[in-house]
């Protein structure tokens, strides 16, 4: 009898460990800030989480995507660019547009893809018409209605979005919760830093089922829907060679990256994946900048995944060696003005 419980503790004590992601694991963490320079490591995410809920923030298909192009390599407006500043932060060059520093959260959704889409977009279109538009563009239209190379919750491609913006168009939409624009996010926020059982957090919860497309406002009723979308003229990758001459001239770009498990524990410096790292998924994020930091050349993004996740909600990451392949897939497109 003791020899059967004995055992079955062993069974169940196994159990128990091997649910647990090693790399959310303090030791885990300690090891790793041993072992990396330029970056720190923390937690951000309990060691309770499941692996699934972490993958399942990652809803970018746009690396694999970009083989394919279109790329953009000229464009009248770089002729103007004579220097590409040492540091370089779109918040402070277009300190009127609100949006570009926002730091948003996709909720229990592998959406990513639309965030950082119409989050570029957003800020592109306040920066061509000097501040007269200044407000967010809907990730729920684009998540839920595009649906061609889109599957909502279950993740997307950045390169149709854009193609979506030129034909479709997009509506604006803030926050959850928040009655801004036309179509605001209707999947709520994630606590990330609290236990499964408390409100607020994800954890144990299935992924958002996907919206039905809604093509009517339900934010502020008073916009007119089929008025309300916004345009670009069409969408392009970026090479090594434009991505700054690119943001110069119209602002911050959609970047899609390759997530290795070490990323989710970022806390602030400038990431470089780390030796033992395992391959999660892409994942899409809003690129707003650049600079140098103790030698270490980075690029500045803001994630989606809440203030309370890395440095106030966003992260630096080495620039120049195409990091997590994250030089090879950025998109953008330029918006339609009148
Ligand atoms: C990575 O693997 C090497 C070789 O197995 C080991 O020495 C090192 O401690 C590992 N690092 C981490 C952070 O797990
Ligand atoms: C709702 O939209 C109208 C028309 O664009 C605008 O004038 C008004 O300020 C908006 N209301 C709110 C609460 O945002």
């Amino acid at each position: 009898m003791a020899r059967l419980l004995m055992l079955s503790s062993v069974i169940l004590l196994s159990a128990y460990l091997t649910e647990q992601v090693h790399f959310l694991q303090p030791d885990y963490i300690n090891k790793l800030n041993g072992e990396i320079s330029t970056w720190k490591a923390g937690e951000n995410f309990p060691p309770d989480t499941p692996i699934e809920y972490l993958k399942g923030l990652l809803g970018s298909h746009g690396v694999e995507a970009a083989a394919n192009g279109p790329f953009k390599t000229q464009d009248p407006n770089y002729n103007s660019i004579f220097y590409i500043p040492e540091n370089f932060d779109a918040r402070k060059k277009w300190k009127h547009c609100k949006t570009i520093g926002m730091v948003r959260d996709q909720g229990n959704c592998g959406s990513c893809w639309a965030f950082g889409t119409t989050g570029a977009f957003s800020d592109r279109l306040c920066i061509a018409t000097n501040g007269e538009f200044n407000e967010l563009l809907s990730a729920e239209e684009l998540a839920f209605c595009c649906t061609s190379g889109g599957s909502g919750c279950g993740g997307g491609t950045p390169m149709v979005a854009w193609n979506y913006f030129s034909t479709n168009g997009i509506v604006t939409g803030g926050d959850y919760d928040s009655k801004q624009g036309c179509q605001p996010y209707l999947v709520p926020p994630c606590i990330h830093g609290v236990p499964a059982e408390q409100e607020g957090s994800c954890r144990g919860q299935p992924m958002e089922e996907n919206h039905r497309c809604t093509r009517k406002c339900y934010g502020n009723t008073t916009i007119d829907y089929q008025k309300d979308h916004r345009y670009v003229y069409g969408a392009y990758y970026l090479t090594i060679d434009t991505i700054q001459e690119e943001m110069l001239a119209y602002g911050p770009v959609e970047a899609t990256f390759e997530v290795y498990d070490d990323f989710v524990n970022y806390k602030s410096g400038v990431y470089e994946k780390s030796e033992n790292a395992s391959y999660l998924g892409g994942h899409s994020v809003k690129l707003i900048g650049w600079g140098v930091e103790k030698e270490t050349p980075y690029w500045l993004l803001v994630n989606s995944w809440n203030e309370n996740w890395g440095d106030k909600g966003m992260f630096k990451i080495r620039r120049g060696t195409n990091e997590c392949e994250i030089e090879e897939s950025m998109s953008a497109g330029v918006p339609v003005t009148d």
